[in-house]
């Protein structure tokens, strides 16, 4: 009986250590610094959001900075500061987390699509130039997976065209182009804390902007379009009258989140460095396999290797994505997709008349991709498991 029994196949984990994608690391201080705000009382908006963003932008080497509550709301505020509104088109990517292009709908905007580039999975700055209308007031690219979009190109294009930049830098916090950050080539550059992010604060956001007077407006929208600094009311300074100048949003910050964020940002090199190393095991580990790994970071670019996506080419690894992913998690590591492409989505469909193969790269890659757990938490052992799966899966 107990011979049979040992025959069973076992996965490469036990069920009790399934490895969750996307899981954060969590250190002391946060924990500390959390504390601090029970113990002080200030949950809300105050001191620590500040520190935040003068950290981050110091981080980023950006003139302003405004914490909000999401990435999505970062673009969304960027995009309502910028005069974007009904009647206006903005140009983005039609492989991305479906929040991107919430963003320009709560605008009032309507979002125009651009097909991918099928080895960066960047923006097809050829494909931006041929959307271009009358009613194009933006252009909005997604830094994919932390690998910087040719901005060189866009830039170009931007300018040339008369258009706004807003960078959607959800995935792309240590990411460099050339030399400069992501976030700080257009007009703004938007950061999503969210907890699977190359930081977290659970739920949070950020914008960078050099203009003063769009941060400024950014800070008015986030909080209901009371006056700047209105967080301020209830300091120990006094009571501060406020005034209402915009109807703005319930969009900020609280120094709870902040506070795992300042420790977060701390670490943001470190964690930067474990995701490296994990990321060149990856390749190295899994390059005899019939997939298609991501290539290497291109010449002059900081890649912020947020996501190691692969593609499940079924006539090549004789098995779908979605059995590559049903085999992955019976071994008990966590997976993950980056993104099915937008146009497939049936709301888009029906507002907007999108047909999927009319975007083919992203519609292929969108079938075809598959995230594996990339976060600085993974010790070696679980990197191990996570090639030694996919070895089984795809050699065994
Ligand atoms: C590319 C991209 N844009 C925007 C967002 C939205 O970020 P948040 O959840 O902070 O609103 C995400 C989040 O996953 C994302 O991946």
């Amino acid at each position: 009986m107990a011979k049979a029994a040992s025959k069973v196949p076992q996965p490469i984990r036990r069920s009790d250590e399934f490895l969750v994608f996307g899981s954060p690391l969590i250190g002391d201080d946060e924990k500390r610094e959390i504390l601090d705000c029970l113990e002080t009382g200030w949950l809300g908006t105050g001191p620590k959001v500040a520190r935040l963003e003068r950290e981050f932008r110091a981080y980023k080497q950006a003139a302003h900075s405004v914490a909000v509550n999401s990435c999505t709301a970062a673009l969304h505020l960027s995009m309502l500061a910028a005069g974007i509104g009904p009647g206006d088109e903005v140009i983005t990517t039609a492989l991305t987390f479906c929040a991107t292009v919430n963003a320009i709908i709560h605008a009032g905007a309507t979002p125009v699509l651009a097909d991918v580039d099928p080895v960066t999975l960047n923006i097809d700055p050829g494909q931006v130039e041929a959307r271009i209308t009358e009613r194009t007031k933006a252009i909005l690219p997604v830094h994919f997976a932390g690998r910087p979009c040719e901005m060189n190109a866009l830039v170009a294009i931007a300018k040339r065209r008369g258009l706004l930049l807003i960078e959607d830098c959800a995935h792309a916090i240590e990411t460099t182009y050339r030399g400069k950050h992501a976030g700080t080539f257009g007009t703004f550059g938007c950061f999503s804390f969210y907890v699977t992010k190359n930081m977290t604060t659970g739920e949070g956001g950020m914008v960078l902007t050099s203009d003063e007077k769009l941060a400024d407006r950014i800070k008015t929208l986030a909080l209901h379009g009371m006056s700047k600094d209105a967080w301020r009311r209830f300091s120990d300074e006094g009571y501060k009258h406020y005034y209402v100048v915009d109807c703005g949003y319930k969009y900020n910050m609280m120094d709870i989140q902040a506070a795992l964020g300042i420790h977060q940002l701390r670490r943001i090199e470190k964690n930067w460095e474990r995701r490296r190393r994990v990321w060149s095991t990856y390749q190295e580990e899994l390059g005899d396999l019939p997939l298609t790994l991501p290539p290497p970071p291109e010449e002059g670019t900081r890649h912020a290797y947020h996501l190691y996506t692969v593609l499940v080419d079924p006539g090549r690894s004789r098995i779908t994505r979605d059995q590559f992913m049903t085999a992955m998690t019976a071994e008990n590591i966590g997976v993950g997709v980056h993104y099915q492409s937008i146009p497939i989505h049936p709301y888009y469909q029906q507002r907007f008349g999108w047909r999927p193969e009319e975007y083919p790269n992203s519609l292929r890659i969108g079938q075809q991709t598959v995230s594996l757990p990339l976060s600085a938490k993974l010790a070696d052992r679980d990197v191990s498991d996570v090639v030694g799966a996919a070895r089984k899966i795809l050699k065994g």
